[in-house]
């Protein structure tokens, strides 16, 4: 690689889940600490950072595309923009992506992407770099301070797995389980709300297994944590994503029902309603033993919306067990879900198991399970209308003077009032979509 000028504008485009999105603003603040600046919208970047997933289905050609794409539009501007791999697909096949792509100066997986800053340096004189490491917990020390952010905000407080579900990636590719320190937290959260944040999504692969020493050095949950935030009184919201059955503490449970400002909202995926799959699946929990927990979360907090996620075609489902699956989704009623094909990943131990379900077979039970989710979307959405809630205005609508916010339960609400991002409003819900309601604007509570 030749030597280049310094990026003077930068783009971090993240594709996947959540915490991405957290690293994607981390990576951005670091660029903007280095004074380079984002590039304007339609602007072509001098740095593009691709910040990958590796969850689901072709991520890595999807990658090669990418590269492919940003390395033509340089090339029809005169230019040749700077390119980074960072995320999940960095930490499986970062070698590869050196080997295959030369326009790659950079790869960089979840655990070192505070590093990038040097790298950088490195690729101004010329040099291509690899950090994969997964060094203990020196990333969040390393990064510089938080920005201006929207005022729903992510913090990420627990990274990794140690569960290994046989489908799942992440174990290798976010390494190990690990909780930031309580006191960083509390910190970081004061900070994000000091920036205009009134809603912060406590993020983490496992986020209620997170657990950390307090102040006077007594073990908490994520309860305990959850409990401290509360007490920030600009913080108007709480919610954390994504969540494990088995780590459901009694004290988490009574937190729905203790503390006001933890939203009534859980995302607790369950994967199969069959018990044969779910131990081939190594979930650790049964159909039972899931259900058992969301009746607990139910009494203490009612009008808990709940949320899960789905794999259909896991190798050898029968019909007779997908069947299973609709009749839990049927049991439970859920406000959201997200349902997926099963998608075999390299180096897991399900990739090589037998009965691989055939592409048609997959498609059609996934058209099965999400019209019983769809059903029970809207189903949800219809038994809102006529309440009267919270809802956090979050960004323009698509249709002049629209805006959109969230309720409580993170419906989508659509007022046709002149709003401002971060207003809180008192709002009654008018009329329920499938993926959306009507909200009637009552008052302005905060701004
Ligand atoms: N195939 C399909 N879906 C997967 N998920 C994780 N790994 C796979 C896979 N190999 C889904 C699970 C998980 C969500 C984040 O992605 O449902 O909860
Ligand atoms: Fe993957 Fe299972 Fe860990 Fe979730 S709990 S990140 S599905 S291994």
């Amino acid at each position: 690689m030749k030597p280049s000028d310094t990026p003077k504008t930068y783009r971090v485009k993240s594709f996947g889940c959540q915490m991405n999105v957290y690293d994607g603003e981390r990576m951005a603040e670091l660029l903007d600490a280095k004074g380079i600046k984002p590039a304007a919208e339609g602007e072509d970047a001098d740095l593009v950072v691709l910040n990958t997933c590796h969850i689901r289905e072709k991520a890595t050609e999807k990658v090669y595309s990418d590269i492919g794409r940003i390395e033509k539009a340089g090339r029809e501007a005169g230019k040749k923009p700077m390119i980074a791999v960072a995320g999940c697909v960095a930490q499986a096949e970062g070698e590869e992506i050196m080997a295959r792509a030369p326009a790659v100066g950079m790869v960089v997986g979840p655990q070192a992407y505070h590093r990038l800053g040097d790298m950088l340096d490195r690729a101004v004189k010329g040099e291509r770099s690899t950090d994969t490491d997964m060094p203990e917990d020196a990333k969040f020390a390393a990064l510089p301070k938080r920005r201006k952010v929207s005022p729903t905000a992510f913090l990420t407080v627990q990274e990794g797995c140690d569960k290994f579900c046989t489908y799942c990636v992440v174990p290798y590719t976010r390494g190990a389980e690990i909780s930031r320190p309580y006191s960083d937290l509390v910190d970081e959260a004061a900070k994000l709300v000091d920036a205009g944040a009134r809603e912060v999504t406590l993020l983490g692969q496992n986020v209620n297994a997170w657990s950390g020493e307090d102040d006077k050095g007594r073990l908490q949950g994520l309860d305990g944590l959850i409990r401290e935030l509360a007490k920030l009184p600009d913080l108007k919201r709480i919610r954390y994503t994504t969540s494990h059955p088995n780590d459901m503490t009694e004290g988490l449970i009574a937190a729905h029902g203790e503390v006001d400002k933890l939203m009534p909202y859980l995302h607790l995926p369950v994967q199969s309603g069959s018990d044969r799959v779910l131990k081939a699946m190594n979930r650790s929990h049964t159909a039972e033993s899931y259900l058992k927990v969301l009746d607990r979360v139910r009494a203490a907090r009612p009008d808990i919306a709940l949320s899960g996620d789905f794999i259909v075609g896991f190798p050898g489902e029968t019909d007779a067990e997908f069947e299973e699956t609709l009749s839990l989704i049927d049991a439970v009623g859920y406000a959201a879900a997200f349902s997926f094909k099963y998608s075999p990943r390299p180096g897991t131990p399900a990739a090589t198991m037998d009965g691989q379900i055939a592409p048609e077979v997959m498609d059609e039970r996934l058209q099965r399970l999400q019209a019983h989710l769809n059903r029970d979307q809207l189903a949800f959405n219809e038994a809102s209308v006529g309440k009267t809630c919270d809802v956090l205005i979050e960004r323009k609508g698509r249709k002049p003077g629209q805006w959109l916010g969230k309720s409580p339960w993170l419906q989508s609400v659509f007022f046709d009032s002149d709003l401002q991002i971060g207003d809180m409003v008192r709002a009654e819900l008018v009329h329920a979509g499938p993926s959306s309601l009507q909200g009637r604007l009552l008052e302005t509570v905060s701004a």
